[in-house]
């Protein structure tokens, strides 16, 4: 633009204007507006016309100097800026799929919004324009997604459906000074929910018996929700919060300050959150008034927010206490897992009622195994000397305990009888037919059916198949307690071993060893 007298014009030059390359598809007829007037606070088009500026038009093309048709003699002020046009080749782009709007269409895409299940005829917008232009009547085609949909000079929607969204092209194919020009301009079509739905603006949050609880001297935030509906020809609507009824603008003060975002847009009705943040809140914020308010063209709605102080627990102390009583519970958990055999033996030994005082049986263990076997060598060595020697059990052994000339039978069945644990070392041949120790173990099971307290513990030396068991054995296993011998680390008196076979054992608090069972034994075959 320039203006008249001046000697010495100046031309400001702004360079190639920031809004980018206007890009118009070969064969198609594009616009260009002086990018001057884009900011109409800096040059208004109507006001430099008044003052007799003029506006020229002129081409640079890509490569060549100068092309500067205006001869700025007696001009006063004079201001330019460049626009870059580009004309895409055909086959650089896919036509009329969406996809890349702006590098098809010269002018910008134009909105529409068609509310759902209703109708609607959309027109091709500059059509009236081109027709006064035009030295033919133009012809209008339609496309979206790429294929013709119409060759009608307006669209019409009669039910709008959800896949009806997304951009609609339309051609305007015309004739000026003899040469045939198209025309295309885009419309985005968006469904928007029914016009019988209520578009007033509500508040969700807070409802209304809503109390926030706030602490003094901390952050606080409170978080407002509200339904803002679309409403056709006038979208324009807000959320915002006001304290004593100002906006956080308005109030300009740094401790309060508010985030808006949309949290969800159903077909434009959107709902929005407005989040105000008071840094170290003071007691006397709790006067404040507090309000969130919606707006859209239909209403306005506001809500004040309650206020609460939170009541402070001694939350250092509580959390102590509890970690605390935690950790005593984590230590006990484990001390028990860990020592629970151990516990076990220290309960029975206090509180454990001694059965010697309480029956009239005269051994406590009576180890029945297979004779002949590998087992033997345990029994005799190991598990009789600890019971007797260590863990002042009276022990009876048939083999050594009975004494010559006796019936096997009756001797056999009052021995287990007068016994208060029957100890089976189970082996693979264990209770074989007619054996000793299958008679001991159906005395000891008979025993224990009758109540005659008698209780039958299974030992395993060394892994036996329960298949491989006898009969008896495999009936009243699930009855019968076992102890597992773990080889060497079983040897030691503090194994596992022992601890378990003394909690199955008779309680006995102090170790003595008599070997009861040898005289009692003299005294019965005497007896008998
Ligand atoms: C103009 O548009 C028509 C379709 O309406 C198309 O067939 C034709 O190729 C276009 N012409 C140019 C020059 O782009
Ligand atoms: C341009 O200026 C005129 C008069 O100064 C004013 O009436 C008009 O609104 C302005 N135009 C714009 C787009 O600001
Ligand atoms: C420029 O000034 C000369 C005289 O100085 C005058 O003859 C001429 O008409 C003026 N041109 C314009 C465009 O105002
Ligand atoms: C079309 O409109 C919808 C909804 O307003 C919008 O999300 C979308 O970005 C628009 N598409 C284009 C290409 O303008
Ligand atoms: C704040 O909201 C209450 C209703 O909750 C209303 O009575 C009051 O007028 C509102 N205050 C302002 C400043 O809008």
């Amino acid at each position: 633009t320039t203006s008249p007298s001046t000697p010495h014009p100046m031309c400001y030059d702004w360079g190639e204007s920031s809004s980018g390359a206007v890009s118009v598809l070969e064969g198609e007829v594009g616009w260009l507006f002086c990018h001057l007037f884009s900011h109409p606070s800096v040059y208004n088009y109507t006001s430099a016309q008044s003052t007799g500026h003029n506006l020229f038009w002129y081409r640079l093309l890509d490569g060549h100097e100068v092309e500067q048709p205006i001869t700025y003699r007696n001009k006063s002020s004079c201001s330019k800026i460049a626009m870059r046009l580009k004309v895409l080749k055909q086959d650089q782009v896919v036509p009329f799929t969406g996809c890349e709007p702006h590098s098809l269409v010269a002018v910008a895409t134009t909105q529409e919004f068609i509310p759902f299940q209703e109708g609607k005829k959309l027109n091709c917008p500059d059509l009236k324009d081109i027709t006064t232009m035009s030295e033919t009547t133009p012809t209008v085609s339609w496309f979206h997604k790429a294929l013709e949909t119409s060759r009608d000079n307006s669209l019409m929607f009669y039910n709008m459906k959800e896949p009806f969204q997304g951009l609609y092209f339309c051609v305007i194919r015309y004739q000026r000074r003899g040469q045939v020009l198209n025309f295309t301009q885009s419309i985005n079509v968006s469904a928007i929910y029914p016009l019988m739905v209520s578009k007033v603006p509500s508040i969700l949050q807070p409802t209304k018996d809503k109390v926030f609880s706030v602490r003094t001297d901390s952050e606080v935030s409170l978080v407002c929700r509200g339904l803002l509906s679309f409403v056709l020809g006038n979208s324009a609507s807000s959320i915002w919060w006001t304290v004593d009824g100002k906006t956080v603008e308005q109030l300009a003060n740094n401790r309060f300050s508010q985030k808006n975002s949309v949290v969800n847009n159903d077909y434009g009705d959107r709902t929005e959150e407005s989040v105000l943040l008071i840094q170290d809140f003071q007691a006397e914020d709790l006067n404040r008034e507090l309000n969130c308010s919606v707006r859209n063209s239909l209403g306005f709605m506001t809500r004040r927010a309650q206020l609460e102080k939170e009541v402070s627990l001694p939350s250092v102390e509580l959390g102590c206490g509890l970690g605390v009583i935690l950790v005593l519970m984590l230590l006990l958990f484990v001390v028990y897992h860990v020592f629970w055999l151990e516990l076990l033996l220290i309960y029975r030994s206090w509180f454990g009622t001694d059965e010697r005082h309480t029956d009239d049986k005269e051994y406590d263990v009576y180890i029945s195994y297979a004779r002949n076997s590998e087992e033997e060598q345990f029994v005799l060595s190991t598990l009789r000397s600890v019971l007797e020697n260590e863990l002042g059990y009276s022990v009876c052994i048939f083999d050594r305990d009975s004494l010559p000339g006796g019936t096997i039978t009756d001797e056999t069945l009052s021995f287990v009888a007068r016994s208060r644990r029957l100890l089976v070392v189970i082996s693979p041949g264990y209770g074989s037919q007619g054996s000793q120790a299958l008679l001991e173990l159906k005395a000891g099971i008979d025993g224990m059916a009758l109540g005659g307290h008698l209780r039958v513990i299974l030992i395993q030396y060394k892994p036996v198949q329960r298949q491989r068991w006898v009969r008896e054995l495999r009936r009243a296993r699930v009855a019968l307690a076992t102890v597992q011998w773990q080889g060497n680390k079983s040897k030691d008196l503090t194994s596992q071993f022992w601890k378990r076979l003394r909690v199955e054992l008779p309680v006995r608090r102090v170790s003595y060893s008599v070997p009861l069972c040898r005289s009692t034994a003299e005294h019965l075959y005497l007896q008998s």
